[in-house]
């Protein structure tokens, strides 16, 4: 079990920075309000000061679990929505949380120096629909109706975490990859991978051991490790 040592914050740049700042195996950056807070590809992450959920905790992955910690991550949030809160959500690849087709969490790992990798966590939580960016993103209040402890979701993440890495380890990452297959609606349907250069339309097939995505397109079967995936609604 990793010794969490929590750090709490009104307000910081990133939380993301801070814990860079910070480089120790279980040290976790919680913010009530980020001036800067940033997301995948360079996106902004914002939300109002107190209703998210909003911390950086900093890992020293096993090796052969690096690979996989996007998708473990992803399983982890997953799972402590679902026994926190009692919702169903699901998994769009690498790691977005959804609940009926709306983002709930959002999820950044980057790589410092060294060993460690820094797993941002952004959930809304107590947000209402006014302070959301956009109607692709929803809340656990919304869709409940009722206001989530922080403290108590914060705690929920970090043993799933805990968990999850060492069941990465004791069963070998497959059983990451397969729990990920077990918690997305996304596979078998189609998808756009949105890269720098060009756009991938095809049926999401699979995940690989490596954690990357395996899509379908006319022009055969791809791997991606990175890019913005759309899920195309069918009529
Ligand atoms: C995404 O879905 O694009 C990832 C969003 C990650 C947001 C969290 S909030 C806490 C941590 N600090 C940041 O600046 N970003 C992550």
């Amino acid at each position: 079990m990793t010794a969490w040592a929590i750090e709490h914050f009104d307000e910081v740049g990133s939380t993301q920075d801070v814990a860079r700042e910070r480089l120790v195996d279980g040290r976790v950056i919680v913010a009530a309000w980020q001036r800067a807070g940033r997301g995948r590809h360079g996106r902004p992450w914002s939300a109002p000061p107190g209703l998210a959920l909003l911390f950086s905790a900093v890992m020293v992955p096993p090796e052969e679990v690096t690979p996989v910690l996007p998708l473990l991550a992803g399983i982890a949030v997953h799972d402590a929505i679902a026994a926190t809160v009692g919702i169903a959500v699901d998994l769009k690849w690498p790691n977005d949380v959804l609940t009926d087709g709306a983002k709930v969490a959002g999820i950044l790992v980057e790589r410092p120096s060294g060993p460690f990798a820094i797993l941002g966590v952004g959930i809304n939580a107590n947000l209402e629909a006014a302070d959301l960016p956009g109607d692709a993103a929803t809340s656990l209040l919304i869709r409940t109706g009722h206001h989530v402890d922080l403290d108590a979701l914060l705690a929920a993440v970090l043993t799933q975490l805990d968990q999850w890495q060492e069941r990465a380890v004791s069963a070998g990452t497959g059983a990451i990859v397969g729990a990920w297959r077990e918690r997305t609606l996304m596979l078998g349907r189609p998808v756009e991978v949105v890269l720098p250069d060009r756009t991938v339309r095809g049926i999401a097939e699979d995940v690989t051991a490596s954690g990357a995505l395996l899509v379908r397109s006319p022009r055969g079967v791809e791997a991606f490790i990175a890019g913005d995936v759309r899920q195309v609604r069918q009529r």
